[in-house]
């Protein structure tokens, strides 16, 4: 019981408590007076509960607002906020100054983060463990964040890196055949290479191709310890899920342990595992860290973003229904610019004038959000913040910049995807040791 609650967050286990009293209210034997109290009650419960905004691995909706209230993320899920002080030692243990995802709070959230820091100051190595499930042929900016920084982890503390990718996730998922879905794993494969990860420091696999061996029986000796009630109350599986949904979480649980990959890590069970991902993979990675010490493995640490907004604006992630919600890398120069003017929401006044003289509403504008993400000189951007939100500057020249600066990304990616060859995934994919990961 102890054990469950942990793993719950408060409205799982407000839920729970939910459907508790919901069958109490059907008993009979209560008047009918207060049973009607009981089911008043009970509406109350459901609509506060349907007001909340709802972040799963598959799901995110925010509240009426559009936006993620990612204050209370952290309070619910139970990680810690990423403060100055940690970025602040990130500069000093590297020598270098910390990314752009860092300075500018895209990665907000982490756990443990301090206690990685914490042994390499003494010397200590890690391991960084990030993935994709390939769900669509190309990816879209918001894609590209995890893998950006991870490279840049991989680079700045020179450590070696594990990427998974789940096709079997999606099979089971989508309605994606085994087929096609190992055939996008291998065409996500070549985009994530594109953003630049070391050969000598990089073992990227394939669930499908690469599950077996070690890391299997790490996937059964972390399901030994998960009941169906525990993957309902985290992921909100029901009966009517499919069983691979069911048994699917443990085999992302285990990139998080060393011993799932002995041509790696022979010999070092110690060797401490970080997890940069978007927050939405949180559950996963809940349910891990409460198994590891009953296996007797050390908890993964997590390193946590925000979502990239949808050029709409900022109703929780891009879709990849709506091709006019995101930039594809496979766009072209023509189309990025005419998304960026057609579709990215501005928070410009509605006339010339009124921009002059109110300016520009910041903290809805799309151009400007992007430009954070990806314009990286901090004067830069902080000039055009202050230009446009007094009204001085207008909304077609910060579009401007962000096509600019956008285009000019996606063709460095679209050069450096075009010379990843089936050998250099090849290369990436064998299983084999990699002796110079940590130099
Ligand atoms: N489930 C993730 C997705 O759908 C893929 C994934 C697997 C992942 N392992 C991970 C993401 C580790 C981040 C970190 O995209």
């Amino acid at each position: 019981m102890t054990m469950k609650r942990c793993i719950w967050t408060q409205a799982e286990a407000q839920r729970k408590s939910t459907y508790l009293s919901l069958s109490f209210g059907r008993r009979r034997y209560f008047p009918s007076a207060l049973s009607s109290l009981l089911f008043f009650l009970q509406m109350e419960v459901d609509r506060e509960e349907e007001q909340e905004q709802v972040v799963t691995p598959w799901e995110v909706a925010a509240k009426g607002d559009g936006k993620i209230d990612y204050d209370k993320l952290i309070t619910k899920f139970g990680c810690q906020k990423l403060d100055h002080s940690l970025i602040d030692r990130v500069q000093r243990l590297t020598g270098q100054l910390p990314h752009v995802f860092l300075r500018r709070g895209v990665f907000f959230a982490h756990r443990e983060f301090d206690q990685i820091l914490n042994a390499y100051e003494k010397g200590d190595k890690f391991y960084l463990y990030t993935g994709r499930g390939p769900s669509s042929e190309s990816l879209h900016l918001g894609h590209l964040i995890p893998f950006l920084f991870t490279k840049y982890l991989q680079d700045a503390f020179k450590v070696p890196l594990v990427i998974q990718l789940t096709d079997d996730e999606k099979s089971i998922w989508k309605n994606i055949t085994v087929e096609e879905s190992k055939r996008l794993a291998r065409e996500n494969a070549k985009d994530i290479i594109a953003c630049g990860f070391d050969v000598n420091r990089t073992f990227i696999f394939s669930d499908f191709g690469y599950m077996g061996g070690a890391f299997y029986e790490n996937v059964v000796r972390v399901a030994k310890c998960v009941s169906f009630n525990q993957v309902r109350g985290i992921f909100g599986f029901d009966n009517e899920s499919n069983i691979g949904k069911i048994g699917f979480p443990p085999v992302q649980a285990v990139p998080s342990f060393p011993s799932s990959f002995p041509h790696l890590f022979p010999g070092e069970s110690k060797l401490r595992c970080l997890i940069p991902c978007a927050i939405d993979q949180d559950p996963y990675f809940r349910m891990t860290r409460d198994v590891a010490p009953r296996i007797g493995y050390d908890k993964p640490a997590l390193i946590e973003s925000l979502f990239f907004p949808a050029l709409q604006g900022e109703a929780g992630k891009m879709s990849a229904g709506d091709p006019n919600s995101a930039i594809y890398l496979t766009d072209s120069d023509k189309m990025i610019r005419n998304k960026v003017n057609k579709h990215a929401f501005s928070g410009g006044q509605d006339s010339q004038e009124n921009h002059r003289k109110y300016g520009a509403n910041l903290e809805v504008d799309i151009p400007v959000k992007y430009l954070s993400f990806f314009l990286e000189d901090d004067a830069d951007l902080e000039h055009i913040k202050q230009e446009y939100g007094a009204g001085r500057m207008l909304t077609g020249q910060v579009k401007s910049r962000l096509i600019e600066v956008l285009t000019a990304l996606v063709t460095r990616h679209r050069e450096a995807r075009s010379k990843v060859t089936d050998e250099v995934v090849d290369a990436f994919m064998a299983v084999r040791p990699l002796p110079w990961m940590f130099d």
